[in-house]
């Protein structure tokens, strides 16, 4: 199995590390009308819709034809609470643009049988012809999706527990309130993920330096979840800002050109 490290694309500030990620979803948009793209939460790629939202408004970037599929969503959580990630991704992204509806997938958090949402969940990104492009963020516990620390590498689509490190930390969304925050969640595996044929993983800010610079050297293991991505470098570009790079020098010889 490979280990090596995944290519750095650094970047000053976090809107122009969204703008560039949106450059790399924009060219593979025209390049292939109906890719097939993996989409994250979390304010992380912020930047980045906003930035693919201006392009569709001013360049007429087209996703009429683009599957989507997102990491994950809470269990429990109804669709209309602004904390739920149908809800969110409604209205972040693509209420602004021309996607179809039958193109957008969400886990099914909602689902009376929740193994069956899982499994229909897998099939239909098989069926889609796998991912072209996952997006991704980083949780502080190294979660990739909702991927905590133990989760086995070689899992799919799956019930995750929240860690109560995640809960908190997502308390933010709940007004504060971690024992607001679900304990479930549906989310793609560690496999699902490193199936996809591309992978952009984003981190901003100084908080994420410390379990960035882990995902990115230490020996594989299911304690970093994010350390699988060592595992199929050659796909996978961590985009950083300057924070969240502050534990790679010197800053200017790891930038990557590509
Ligand atoms: C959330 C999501 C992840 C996201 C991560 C980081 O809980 N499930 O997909 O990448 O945590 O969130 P943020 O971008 O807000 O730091």
């Amino acid at each position: 199995m490979q280990n090596s490290l995944p290519r750095l694309n650094l970047s000053t500030t976090h809107k122009q590390m969204g703008k560039k990620v949106a450059q790399q979803i924009a060219k593979l948009v025209t390049d292939k009308p109906d890719a097939v793209i993996g989409l994250a939460t979390g304010s992380t790629p912020d930047p980045m819709y906003k930035e693919l939202i201006r392009m569709h408004k001013e360049n007429g970037l087209d996703f009429s034809r683009v599957r989507f599929f997102n990491l994950d969503e809470y269990v429990g959580l109804p669709y209309d609470r602004p904390q739920s990630y149908h809800y969110e991704m409604r209205e972040k992204f693509f209420k602004h643009i021309n996607a179809k509806p039958e193109n957008i997938h969400i886990p099914d958090g909602m689902a009376e049988d929740l193994q069956a949402a899982c499994a229909d969940y897998e099939k239909a990104i098989r069926d889609a012809g796998g991912i072209d492009l996952q997006i991704l963020g980083i949780g502080e516990t190294g979660h990739i999706g909702f991927n905590e620390p133990g989760t086995p590498f070689d899992a799919i689509t799956h019930i995750s527990r929240l860690s109560e490190k995640t809960r908190a930390d997502n308390a933010r969304f709940f007004g504060g309130d971690k024992n607001k925050v679900p304990t479930q969640a549906i989310t793609m595996g560690l496999k699902t993920i490193t199936a996809a044929k591309q992978i952009i993983l984003m981190a901003n800010g100084e908080h994420k330096g410390n379990i960035v610079r882990e995902a990115m050297t230490t020996t594989p293991n299911q304690e970093v979840p994010a350390s699988i991505l060592q595992q199929v470098a050659d796909k996978v570009t961590f985009f950083l800002d300057r924070a969240a790079a502050k534990h790679f020098k010197p800053y200017q010889q790891l930038f990557s050109v590509r």
